[in-house]
């Protein structure tokens, strides 16, 4: 690790320093970027992570489903796919795997999604249960598993196989994912969250057939995706956003 990743890696875990544009869209003072699109935060995780991810379609005839993130924050993506889940007719167990370096408070959280009205019944359980501890939470949301890991996702992810938990909640013995959200901050702000070898290792713990999705496109990210050991594809991005990112586990990684 450079120097600069061990200070980040060293920091602690606490709150992020935000501040609210437009009354209601948190940006972290730290890296210098927002949670969620200005344009919309719901419409762009709807667009980016779950249909990039063709969710909720691949819901549909599974028993349990994994979905993991790079960045937590305030827990939109995980809110949003929790709703998708409801609108399947026999969902799925699913276990939502995320790393989150500095969460928020209860009270950034609420502020955070008290933006997003149809969300509301889902955010009072999520804040009911907040308390985020260094290493794994395991927060229980219904028929969902949260398995939230504070910390550096680089450090954390080595550990994933780990967690009974987890394992448990999977069914299928050994930690597979169907799809992964890759959210971190704008790779120019927060190269650590696209870094080859996090994808190399998220790669490792994916599904045959699994998939991924982001909304960034930068070519450097791309090429660490491919050398990771995804089939990438480039989509029409949100709203003002030219393009984002789907990829597919390379069928030789097996
Ligand atoms: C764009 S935000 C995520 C937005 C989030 N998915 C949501 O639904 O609100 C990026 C997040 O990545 C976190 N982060 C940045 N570097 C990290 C690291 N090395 N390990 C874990 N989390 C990190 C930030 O603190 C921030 O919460």
């Amino acid at each position: 690790m450079t120097d600069e990743e061990q200070r980040k890696t060293a920091a602690a875990f606490g709150p992020p320093d935000l501040e609210w544009l437009d009354g209601d869209v948190p940006r972290a003072e730290g890296f210098g970027d927002t949670y969620f699109s200005k344009a919309g935060g719901l419409a762009e995780t709807r667009h980016v992570f779950l249909s990039g991810n063709g969710l909720p379609e691949r819901f549909e005839g599974r028993e349990s489903f994994t979905i993991a993130e790079f960045g937590f924050g305030t827990g939109l993506n995980l809110l949003a796919a929790v709703q998708a889940l409801e609108s399947v007719a026999s969902p799925p167990e699913l276990t939502f795997i995320s790393f989150e370096l500095h969460p928020l408070t209860s009270e950034q959280l609420s502020r955070a999604l008290n933006a997003f009205p149809e969300l509301t019944d889902w955010a009072e359980k999520l804040t009911a249960v907040w308390s985020p501890q260094p290493g794994w939470n395991i927060l229980e949301l219904g028929r969902v598993r949260l398995a939230l890991g504070v910390g550096d996702a680089r450090v954390l992810i080595g550990d994933l196989h780990n967690v009974p938990e987890v394992l448990e909640h999977t069914g299928i013995g050994a930690l597979k994912i169907d799809a992964w959200f890759l959210d971190g901050f704008s790779p120019a702000k927060n190269p650590e969250l696209w870094d080859e070898e996090l994808l190399k290792a998220a790669a490792d713990l994916t599904a045959e057939n699994g998939t991924l999705a982001t909304y960034t496109s930068a070519g450097w990210v791309r090429r660490n995706l491919q050398g990771a050991g995804f089939d990438i594809e480039k989509l029409k991005g949100y709203a003002g956003k030219r393009e984002m990112v789907i990829g597919r586990k390379a069928a030789f990684l097996g």
